[in-house]
Protein backbone atom coordinates (compact mmCIF):
# COMPACT_ATOMS: atom_id res chain seq x y z
CA UNK A 1 0.00 0.00 0.00
CA UNK A 2 0.88 3.59 -0.82
CA UNK A 3 1.02 5.65 2.42
CA UNK A 4 1.52 9.18 3.30
CA UNK A 5 2.48 9.67 6.96
CA UNK A 6 2.53 13.46 8.04
CA UNK A 7 4.34 13.99 10.99
CA UNK A 8 6.57 11.11 9.95
CA UNK A 9 9.31 12.07 11.67
CA UNK A 10 8.85 12.95 14.96
CA UNK A 11 8.66 10.28 17.66
CA UNK A 12 5.65 8.45 16.91
CA UNK A 13 5.33 9.31 13.53
CA UNK A 14 9.13 7.72 12.54
CA UNK A 15 8.38 4.72 14.80
CA UNK A 16 4.92 4.24 12.75
CA UNK A 17 7.15 4.38 9.60
CA UNK A 18 9.22 1.67 10.64
CA UNK A 19 6.77 -0.69 11.34
CA UNK A 20 5.03 0.08 8.41
CA UNK A 21 7.69 -0.39 5.88
CA UNK A 22 8.79 -3.29 8.29
CA UNK A 23 5.23 -4.42 6.90
CA UNK A 24 6.35 -3.80 2.77
CA UNK A 25 4.49 -0.71 2.57
CA UNK A 26 5.17 2.34 0.60
CA UNK A 27 5.97 5.13 2.68
CA UNK A 28 5.77 9.12 1.91
CA UNK A 29 6.93 11.09 4.86
CA UNK A 30 6.28 14.97 5.09
CA UNK A 31 7.29 16.59 7.82
CA UNK A 32 8.29 20.02 8.98
CA UNK A 33 10.89 18.87 11.07
CA UNK A 34 10.00 21.23 13.99
CA UNK A 35 10.26 18.52 16.42
CA UNK A 36 11.16 15.37 13.95
CA UNK A 37 14.61 15.01 12.74
CA UNK A 38 15.30 13.74 9.02
CA UNK A 39 17.64 11.28 10.48
CA UNK A 40 14.30 9.48 12.44
CA UNK A 41 14.07 7.86 8.69
CA UNK A 42 15.73 5.81 6.67
CA UNK A 43 17.27 7.29 3.78
CA UNK A 44 15.61 4.88 1.59
CA UNK A 45 12.46 6.30 2.12
CA UNK A 46 10.72 9.76 0.28
CA UNK A 47 10.83 12.47 2.41
CA UNK A 48 8.98 16.19 2.06
CA UNK A 49 9.77 18.84 3.97
CA UNK A 50 6.95 20.99 4.19
CA UNK A 51 3.96 22.54 6.82
CA UNK A 52 0.38 21.84 7.43
CA UNK A 53 0.18 25.26 7.60
CA UNK A 54 1.32 25.58 4.57
CA UNK A 55 -1.70 24.37 1.44
CA UNK A 56 0.69 24.84 -0.73
CA UNK A 57 3.45 22.04 0.62
CA UNK A 58 0.49 19.93 1.49
CA UNK A 59 -0.78 20.18 -2.41
CA UNK A 60 3.23 19.10 -3.76
CA UNK A 61 3.49 16.15 -1.50
CA UNK A 62 -0.31 15.12 -2.27
CA UNK A 63 0.20 15.31 -5.98
CA UNK A 64 3.26 13.61 -6.02
CA UNK A 65 1.82 10.36 -6.20
CA UNK A 66 -2.03 8.14 -5.11
CA UNK A 67 -2.06 7.78 -1.48
CA UNK A 68 -4.42 4.95 -0.78
CA UNK A 69 -4.55 6.01 3.14
CA UNK A 70 -3.10 9.27 4.92
CA UNK A 71 -1.71 9.05 8.71
CA UNK A 72 -1.57 12.18 10.24
CA UNK A 73 0.71 12.47 12.99
CA UNK A 74 1.67 16.39 12.83
CA UNK A 75 0.17 17.46 15.88
CA UNK A 76 1.66 19.11 19.30
CA UNK A 77 1.33 16.87 21.80
CA UNK A 78 1.79 18.19 25.42
CA UNK A 79 -1.27 18.55 27.33
CA UNK A 80 0.57 21.38 29.89
CA UNK A 81 2.46 23.23 27.19
CA UNK A 82 -1.44 23.49 25.34
CA UNK A 83 -2.93 25.63 28.53
CA UNK A 84 -0.05 27.90 28.56
CA UNK A 85 -0.17 28.23 24.91
CA UNK A 86 -3.21 27.44 23.16
CA UNK A 87 -2.31 29.66 20.01
CA UNK A 88 0.40 27.68 18.95
CA UNK A 89 -2.13 24.28 19.78
CA UNK A 90 -4.95 26.04 17.97
CA UNK A 91 -2.44 26.91 14.83
CA UNK A 92 -0.85 23.37 14.67
CA UNK A 93 -3.52 21.10 15.34
CA UNK A 94 -6.81 22.35 14.49
CA UNK A 95 -5.81 25.02 11.34
CA UNK A 96 -2.86 22.33 10.34
CA UNK A 97 -5.55 19.27 11.22
CA UNK A 98 -7.58 21.36 8.72
CA UNK A 99 -5.83 22.12 5.98
CA UNK A 100 -4.87 18.17 5.91
CA UNK A 101 -8.31 17.22 5.34
CA UNK A 102 -8.80 19.54 3.21
CA UNK A 103 -5.89 17.52 0.66
CA UNK A 104 -7.77 14.45 1.41
CA UNK A 105 -10.55 15.58 0.08
CA UNK A 106 -8.85 17.26 -3.14
CA UNK A 107 -6.65 14.68 -3.79
CA UNK A 108 -9.07 12.01 -3.49
CA UNK A 109 -7.51 10.37 -0.53
CA UNK A 110 -10.07 8.39 0.78
CA UNK A 111 -8.74 6.06 3.76
CA UNK A 112 -7.86 8.46 6.90
CA UNK A 113 -5.56 6.88 10.37
CA UNK A 114 -6.10 10.28 12.45
CA UNK A 115 -3.90 10.36 15.79
CA UNK A 116 -6.17 11.28 19.18
CA UNK A 117 -5.62 10.96 22.49
CA UNK A 118 -7.14 10.20 26.10
CA UNK A 119 -6.82 13.56 26.63
CA UNK A 120 -10.34 14.07 24.62
CA UNK A 121 -11.96 12.01 27.48
CA UNK A 122 -11.40 14.79 30.59
CA UNK A 123 -11.75 13.69 33.60
CA UNK A 124 -12.56 9.94 33.95
CA UNK A 125 -15.99 9.53 34.96
CA UNK A 126 -15.18 5.50 35.94
CA UNK A 127 -12.08 3.57 35.17
CA UNK A 128 -10.70 2.19 32.70
CA UNK A 129 -12.22 4.78 29.93
CA UNK A 130 -13.68 3.01 27.44
CA UNK A 131 -14.84 4.79 23.96
CA UNK A 132 -18.33 5.30 25.40
CA UNK A 133 -17.39 8.11 27.63
CA UNK A 134 -18.13 11.41 27.57
CA UNK A 135 -15.67 14.00 25.88
CA UNK A 136 -15.13 16.66 27.99
CA UNK A 137 -11.42 17.61 27.65
CA UNK A 138 -10.02 19.62 30.36
CA UNK A 139 -6.92 20.73 28.47
CA UNK A 140 -6.66 22.85 25.39
CA UNK A 141 -4.79 20.18 23.92
CA UNK A 142 -7.36 17.28 23.92
CA UNK A 143 -9.98 20.17 22.69
CA UNK A 144 -7.70 20.65 19.75
CA UNK A 145 -7.77 16.82 18.83
CA UNK A 146 -11.82 16.38 19.61
CA UNK A 147 -12.20 19.28 17.24
CA UNK A 148 -10.44 17.28 14.21
CA UNK A 149 -12.50 14.03 15.37
CA UNK A 150 -15.45 16.06 14.80
CA UNK A 151 -14.39 17.09 11.99
CA UNK A 152 -13.50 14.07 10.62
CA UNK A 153 -17.46 12.30 11.53
CA UNK A 154 -18.54 15.43 9.47
CA UNK A 155 -16.23 14.59 5.74
CA UNK A 156 -16.88 10.90 6.29
CA UNK A 157 -20.76 11.65 5.75
CA UNK A 158 -20.50 14.43 3.22
CA UNK A 159 -17.05 13.62 1.41
CA UNK A 160 -17.11 9.60 2.08
CA UNK A 161 -13.84 9.39 3.98
CA UNK A 162 -13.40 6.45 6.30
CA UNK A 163 -11.07 7.20 9.37
CA UNK A 164 -9.41 5.38 12.64
CA UNK A 165 -9.50 7.65 14.99
CA UNK A 166 -6.67 6.25 17.74
CA UNK A 167 -6.65 7.30 21.04
CA UNK A 168 -3.44 7.26 22.23
CA UNK A 169 -2.56 7.05 25.77
CA UNK A 170 0.57 7.80 27.09
CA UNK A 171 3.21 6.73 24.12
CA UNK A 172 6.56 5.82 25.53
CA UNK A 173 9.75 3.67 24.54
CA UNK A 174 11.81 3.45 21.52
CA UNK A 175 11.97 0.43 18.75
CA UNK A 176 14.03 -2.56 20.23
CA UNK A 177 16.56 -2.70 17.21
CA UNK A 178 17.13 0.94 18.28
CA UNK A 179 16.21 2.60 14.54
CA UNK A 180 14.72 5.58 15.78
CA UNK A 181 17.52 7.12 17.73
CA UNK A 182 16.92 10.47 18.88
CA UNK A 183 15.69 11.97 21.96
CA UNK A 184 12.54 13.97 21.68
CA UNK A 185 13.85 17.91 21.18
CA UNK A 186 12.55 20.03 24.32
CA UNK A 187 10.51 17.37 25.77
CA UNK A 188 7.40 17.98 27.93
CA UNK A 189 6.14 14.25 28.57
CA UNK A 190 7.37 12.41 31.72
CA UNK A 191 9.18 9.84 31.01
CA UNK A 192 12.09 11.90 28.94
CA UNK A 193 11.77 14.30 31.61
CA UNK A 194 13.23 11.84 33.75
CA UNK A 195 15.72 10.37 31.43
CA UNK A 196 17.54 13.59 31.14
CA UNK A 197 17.71 14.24 35.08
CA UNK A 198 19.09 10.23 35.35
CA UNK A 199 22.05 10.86 32.15
CA UNK A 200 22.36 14.25 34.11
CA UNK A 201 21.45 16.80 31.55
CA UNK A 202 18.30 18.16 33.81
CA UNK A 203 19.09 19.20 37.70
CA UNK A 204 15.90 17.75 38.98
CA UNK A 205 12.45 16.87 38.09
CA UNK A 206 9.42 18.57 38.90
CA UNK A 207 6.58 16.04 40.61
CA UNK A 208 3.38 17.46 39.51
CA UNK A 209 1.21 17.05 42.95
CA UNK A 210 1.54 14.21 45.42
CA UNK A 211 -2.28 14.87 46.51
CA UNK A 212 -4.21 13.32 43.94
CA UNK A 213 -6.19 10.48 44.86
CA UNK A 214 -4.20 7.49 44.09
CA UNK A 215 -2.02 4.93 45.96
CA UNK A 216 1.16 7.49 46.23
CA UNK A 217 -0.66 10.77 45.83
CA UNK A 218 1.01 11.30 42.26
CA UNK A 219 -0.67 11.01 38.73
CA UNK A 220 -1.48 7.68 37.51
CA UNK A 221 -1.45 7.18 33.52
CA UNK A 222 -1.45 4.32 31.13
CA UNK A 223 1.94 4.16 29.70
CA UNK A 224 1.58 2.35 25.97
CA UNK A 225 4.90 1.39 24.02
CA UNK A 226 5.18 3.12 20.69
CA UNK A 227 5.76 0.11 18.96
CA UNK A 228 2.68 -1.03 20.17
CA UNK A 229 0.85 1.71 18.89
CA UNK A 230 2.65 1.98 15.88
CA UNK A 231 1.36 -1.52 14.82
CA UNK A 232 -2.38 -0.52 16.42
CA UNK A 233 -1.98 2.04 13.02
CA UNK A 234 -1.28 -0.74 10.76
CA UNK A 235 -3.91 -2.99 11.73
CA UNK A 236 -6.52 -0.06 11.57
CA UNK A 237 -5.77 0.27 7.86
CA UNK A 238 -6.62 -3.08 7.61
CA UNK A 239 -9.48 -2.52 8.87
CA UNK A 240 -10.24 0.18 7.13
CA UNK A 241 -9.73 -1.71 3.69
CA UNK A 242 -11.80 -4.65 5.07
CA UNK A 243 -14.89 -2.69 6.22
CA UNK A 244 -16.69 -0.05 5.06
CA UNK A 245 -16.59 1.53 8.22
CA UNK A 246 -15.25 4.21 10.72
CA UNK A 247 -13.01 3.28 13.88
CA UNK A 248 -12.72 5.07 16.88
CA UNK A 249 -10.22 3.07 19.50
CA UNK A 250 -8.57 3.66 22.43
CA UNK A 251 -4.42 2.77 22.20
CA UNK A 252 -3.68 1.74 25.90
CA UNK A 253 -2.78 -1.05 28.21
CA UNK A 254 -5.81 -1.34 30.72
CA UNK A 255 -2.32 -0.59 33.40
CA UNK A 256 -1.54 2.49 35.51
CA UNK A 257 1.36 3.49 37.01
CA UNK A 258 2.29 6.91 39.07
CA UNK A 259 4.96 9.45 38.50
CA UNK A 260 7.10 7.75 41.41
CA UNK A 261 6.52 4.47 40.22
CA UNK A 262 8.23 6.09 36.65
CA UNK A 263 10.94 7.24 39.11
CA UNK A 264 11.57 3.85 40.37
CA UNK A 265 11.55 1.70 37.60
CA UNK A 266 14.15 4.35 36.04
CA UNK A 267 16.32 4.39 38.95
CA UNK A 268 16.36 0.73 39.09
CA UNK A 269 17.60 0.17 35.29
CA UNK A 270 19.57 3.18 34.72
CA UNK A 271 21.57 2.42 38.64
CA UNK A 272 20.99 6.45 38.51
CA UNK A 273 19.52 8.64 41.28
CA UNK A 274 16.57 10.59 40.00
CA UNK A 275 16.48 13.91 41.90
CA UNK A 276 12.79 15.54 42.43
CA UNK A 277 10.65 17.98 43.81
CA UNK A 278 7.04 18.02 44.31
CA UNK A 279 5.67 21.32 43.25
CA UNK A 280 1.98 22.45 42.67
CA UNK A 281 -0.62 20.59 40.20
CA UNK A 282 -0.37 21.21 36.26
CA UNK A 283 -3.35 22.87 35.14
CA UNK A 284 -5.57 20.45 33.21
CA UNK A 285 -4.18 17.08 34.74
CA UNK A 286 -6.23 14.30 35.58
CA UNK A 287 -5.49 12.11 38.71
CA UNK A 288 -5.98 8.54 36.81
CA UNK A 289 -6.14 7.78 33.07
CA UNK A 290 -6.58 3.96 32.32
CA UNK A 291 -7.71 2.47 29.38
CA UNK A 292 -10.12 0.45 28.58
CA UNK A 293 -8.58 -1.45 24.86
CA UNK A 294 -11.22 -4.25 24.70
CA UNK A 295 -12.32 -2.66 21.80
CA UNK A 296 -9.30 -2.39 20.42
CA UNK A 297 -8.69 -6.22 20.99
CA UNK A 298 -12.20 -7.02 19.43
CA UNK A 299 -12.49 -5.07 16.13
CA UNK A 300 -8.62 -4.77 15.11
CA UNK A 301 -7.15 -8.25 17.08
CA UNK A 302 -4.72 -5.80 18.71
CA UNK A 303 -2.66 -5.85 22.11
CA UNK A 304 0.07 -4.57 22.96
CA UNK A 305 2.62 -6.80 23.61
CA UNK A 306 5.79 -4.45 24.06
CA UNK A 307 4.58 -2.16 26.44
CA UNK A 308 5.88 -3.54 30.13
CA UNK A 309 6.76 -0.67 32.07
CA UNK A 310 10.51 -2.16 32.73
CA UNK A 311 10.62 -2.64 28.53
CA UNK A 312 9.27 0.82 28.52
CA UNK A 313 11.95 2.30 30.73
CA UNK A 314 14.53 0.34 29.56
CA UNK A 315 14.06 0.88 25.57
CA UNK A 316 14.13 4.43 26.50
CA UNK A 317 17.06 4.64 28.59
CA UNK A 318 19.37 2.59 25.85
CA UNK A 319 18.75 5.78 23.91
CA UNK A 320 19.49 8.25 26.75
CA UNK A 321 22.24 6.11 27.91
CA UNK A 322 24.25 5.67 24.33
C1 LIG B 1 2.25 12.21 32.92
C2 LIG B 1 2.19 12.35 34.43
C3 LIG B 1 1.97 14.62 35.15
C4 LIG B 1 5.87 15.94 33.72
C5 LIG B 1 0.12 12.83 27.67
C6 LIG B 1 0.17 13.62 26.43
C7 LIG B 1 -1.06 13.53 25.70
C8 LIG B 1 -1.78 12.17 25.68
C9 LIG B 1 -1.69 11.46 26.92
C10 LIG B 1 -1.55 11.25 23.48
C11 LIG B 1 1.14 13.37 34.89
C12 LIG B 1 3.28 14.05 35.61
C13 LIG B 1 4.76 15.17 34.01
C14 LIG B 1 6.69 16.40 34.77
C15 LIG B 1 5.25 15.32 36.35
N1 LIG B 1 -1.26 11.27 24.71
N2 LIG B 1 4.45 14.88 35.32
N3 LIG B 1 6.35 16.07 36.05
O1 LIG B 1 -0.36 14.91 30.57
O2 LIG B 1 -0.75 12.43 30.90
O3 LIG B 1 -0.60 13.49 28.65
O4 LIG B 1 -0.37 11.55 27.39
O5 LIG B 1 -2.17 12.06 22.95
O6 LIG B 1 -0.62 13.82 24.45
O7 LIG B 1 0.54 14.96 26.71
O8 LIG B 1 1.47 13.17 30.04
O9 LIG B 1 3.83 12.84 30.40
O10 LIG B 1 2.90 15.17 30.59
O11 LIG B 1 2.36 13.50 32.34
O12 LIG B 1 4.99 15.09 37.53
O13 LIG B 1 7.70 17.12 34.58
O14 LIG B 1 3.44 12.87 34.87
O15 LIG B 1 1.43 15.49 36.10
O16 LIG B 1 0.62 12.88 36.09
P1 LIG B 1 -0.11 13.53 30.15
P2 LIG B 1 2.72 13.70 30.80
Amino acid sequence: MKILVVGGAGYIGSHFVLEASRAGHNVVVFDDLSSGFKNNIDTEIDFFEGSTLSNKNLSEVMSSSSFDVAVYLAAYKAAGESMSDPVKYASNNIIGGLNFLKACVEYSVKKVIFSSSAAVYGNPLYSPIDELHSLSPINFYGYTKKVIEENLKWYSNLKNIRYASLRYFNAAGYDSDKKSLNKENNPQNLIPLVMEVAEGSRELLQVYGNDYSTLDGTGVRDYIHVTDLAQGHLASIDYLFQNDNNLTINLGTGRGHSVFEIIKMTEAISNRKINFKVSKRRAGDPDVVIASSEKAKQLINWSPSNSDLSNIIDSTWEIYNR
